[in-house]
């Protein structure tokens, strides 16, 4: 028996909103800071990972030694750099073709679910006004793995009541194409098909993503 797409589960930095410049940004202002070097191409293996993860990953160049409480304070620092760059986010920021998908979904009555490890992700959503698209939003804070282990992906499919073989998961960081992939689902990339090597189609944005295209190939 054919399976059936009943549920498409976004990531959101870099996805939705490009809020992956945001995070960047405030990881090169911690950088500057600590005098670590950093630039655009190490953030490529930040992408999608939570918040210590990425800091442990920037202090791996470091010469000094820090303290957990130290690390915590590190990461509260970028988070309120960060906060301070998406103060501003509105409707406006939403990427190029995010509403016609979130609309052409709704349309087909396939779920909606949000698979994102940021802890900022359901003020984006709410600053973008899609909260009510989404029929499960994952919380981050309670997520014991992040990216690219598949638990976020599995908690999403779980909460939105479908099985992991009728999801589609969409992503633009190899480290959230692996988690997908490890789930099982069929995985859109968003970006560089050099960097997105492990998803089942790579696409430049959201705007060429055509929902009934991926029912063809791939349900
Ligand atoms: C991911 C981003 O979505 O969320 C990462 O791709 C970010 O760059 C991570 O570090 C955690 O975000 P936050 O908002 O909890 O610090
Ligand atoms: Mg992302």
């Amino acid at each position: 028996m054919r399976k059936k797409l009943k549920a498409v589960i976004f990531d959101l930095d870099g996805v939705l909103t490009d809020t992956a410049s945001y995070h960047y940004k405030g990881w090169k202002r911690l950088a500057d800071e600590l005098n670590i070097p950093f630039d655009e191409k190490a953030n490529e293996n930040l992408k999608g990972i939570d918040r210590m993860g990425s800091l442990n990953k920037i202090l791996e160049s470091s010469k000094c030694i820090y303290s957990y409480e130290e690390k915590l304070a590190l990461c509260d620092k970028k988070n309120r750099y960060y906060q301070e760059y998406i103060k501003g986010i509105t409707e406006k920021d939403l990427l190029i073709g995010v509403n016609k998908v979130l609309i052409d979904l709704k349309e087909k009555e396939i779920k909606i679910g949000l698979a994102s490890v940021s802890k900022n992700a359901f003020s984006v959503v709410e600053k973008l006004m899609i909260v009510d698209y989404f029929d499960y939003i994952a919380d981050a804070n309670k997520i014991l793995k992040g990216k690219p282990d598949p638990e976020i992906f599995m908690t999403c499919a779980e909460g939105l009541g479908v099985k992991i073989e009728e999801c589609l998961g969409i992503e633009d960081a190899a480290a959230g194409v692996t988690a997908i992939k490890r789930a099982g689902m069929i995985a859109v990339g968003i970006g560089n098909k050099g960097i997105l090597q492990e998803a089942d189609v790579v696409l430049e944005s959201l705007e060429a993503f055509d929902i009934n295209e991926m029912i063809e190939r791939f349900f």
